[in-house]
């Protein structure tokens, strides 16, 4: 079992995953809408990528026999300015997340819970990832803004990610 304070700690993460798979899923629809597929593959991985964190999460209360709960997922953002403006948002959004990992690491040290302590680390090394992924995109779709023809390439190459499970899944 896990203290009452770190179960809501975790609901809350599970939460803030499933929010996050929701908002790149929703960004994956602005770019379906400007015909650029291939960007909105890139986000539906993210977002799959991002419902798998949060089954992590799920999976994890269930082990330590805790109850899952299963809270409202607020409504995410669904307009940009611009392609740049949408990777700049995923990279600032995968900074927040984190940071919260890194509040969930300071409460298990703090409440001495190893396990999840444990656990929370496949997350901390995932955020290096996560961000330097973000910043990698962020920094392609500037420069393919500025070329002609660079927007068609890029939407290419973003069209060819797919999704791959973590090899703990
Ligand atoms: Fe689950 Fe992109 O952080």
């Amino acid at each position: 079992m896990v203290s009452t304070k770190m179960e809501e700690a975790l609901n809350k993460q599970l939460n803030a995953e499933v929010y996050s798979g929701y908002l790149y899923l929703s960004m994956a629809a602005y770019f379906e809408e400007t015909d650029l597929s291939g960007f909105a593959n890139w986000m539906r991985v993210q977002a799959q990528e991002e419902l798998s964190h949060g089954m992590k999460f799920y999976d994890y209360l269930v082990q330590r026999g805790t109850r899952v709960t299963l809270s409202e997922i607020k409504k995410p953002q669904f307009s940009w300015e611009s392609p740049v403006d949408v990777f700049e948002h995923v990279l600032s959004h995968e900074k927040v997340v984190s940071g919260m990992i890194n509040d969930l690491v300071d409460l298990a040290i703090e409440e001495r819970d190893h396990s999840t302590n444990n656990f929370l680390q496949w997350f901390v090394a995932e955020q290096v990832e996560e961000e330097e992924s973000a910043s990698d995109a962020l920094s392609k779709v500037k420069f393919a803004s500025e070329a002609s023809n660079g927007l068609f390439l890029l939407d290419s190459e973003f069209g060819t990610r797919v999704y791959t499970p973590s090899t703990s899944e």
